[in-house]
């Protein structure tokens, strides 16, 4: 087996209140993730998932803990993964091309290249007739669609996927969960998901952690 491409170790989190309390969202947590697998992360309603997240991003500090990348360890994580919110924004006021490039914008990519992949993309998977269209006119599964073409156009070697599913009905959500097999396929994706759904978590992942 090739070497881990993330390495999570001993990371600990604790939020300081506004009352002086702390909260520990996460405490001496450990995981490694291999090239191409897909690791499912279960567990109860504020067990610290999201928390764990938006550390690897590096949208958060650590408390305690060192994260990991292709064997060295990386404390300057910001643009290394595709993260996906848990409550991901279409911005009501952009376009679904305008939307799509959000991410290549902050990477300062010119328009006309962010386009130009924001197109095939939306081509690829049958989206084409959207691209100048407003959020407004899509469904919750379609817009869940563009959210995660938007994060793998931002970064398609890492995915951080927190409940990209959660809000949708069981029929659009099954529909979802066969596509997103499909796209990771094609970019050999390596995915870390958040899920509550233990069925959803056994038909995407190779691995299923307990948070
Ligand atoms: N910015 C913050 N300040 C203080 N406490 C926080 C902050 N963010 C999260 N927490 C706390 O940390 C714990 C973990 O929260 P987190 O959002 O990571 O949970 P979660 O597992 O993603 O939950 P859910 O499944 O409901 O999304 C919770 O107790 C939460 O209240
Ligand atoms: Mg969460």
């Amino acid at each position: 087996m090739s070497a881990p491409k993330l390495i999570i170790k001993n990371l600990s989190k604790n939020y300081l209140l506004s009352n002086k309390k702390t909260v520990t969202a996460l405490k001496n947590f450990n995981l490694k993730v291999f090239p191409g697998e897909f690791v499912s992360i279960i567990g109860p309603s504020g067990c610290g998932k999201t928390t764990l997240f938006n550390i690897i991003a590096g949208v958060e500090e650590q408390t305690f803990g060192t994260i990991s990348l292709d064997g060295n360890i990386e404390n300057s994580r910001q643009g290394k993964f595709g993260y996906m919110f848990q409550n991901p924004l279409l911005l009501p006021w952009r376009t679904i091309k305008e939307n799509l490039i959000l991410g290549l914008d902050i990477k300062k990519v010119s328009k006309e290249i962010a386009f130009k992949k924001a197109f095939s993309l939306l081509k690829e998977f049958n989206l084409e007739k959207y691209e100048d269209q407003y959020p407004s006119v899509l469904s919750g599964g379609m817009k869940q669609k563009v959210s995660l073409l938007r994060t793998l156009l931002f970064n398609d070697s890492f995915l951080l996927l927190d409940e990209p599913f959660g809000a949708l009905d069981q029929i659009t959500r099954q529909s979802l969960q066969l596509w997103l097999k499909q796209v990771l396929k094609k970019f050999m994706t390596t995915t870390l998901f958040i899920t509550h759904d233990i069925r959803e978590a056994k038909l995407l992942s190779d691995r299923i952690i307990k948070l």
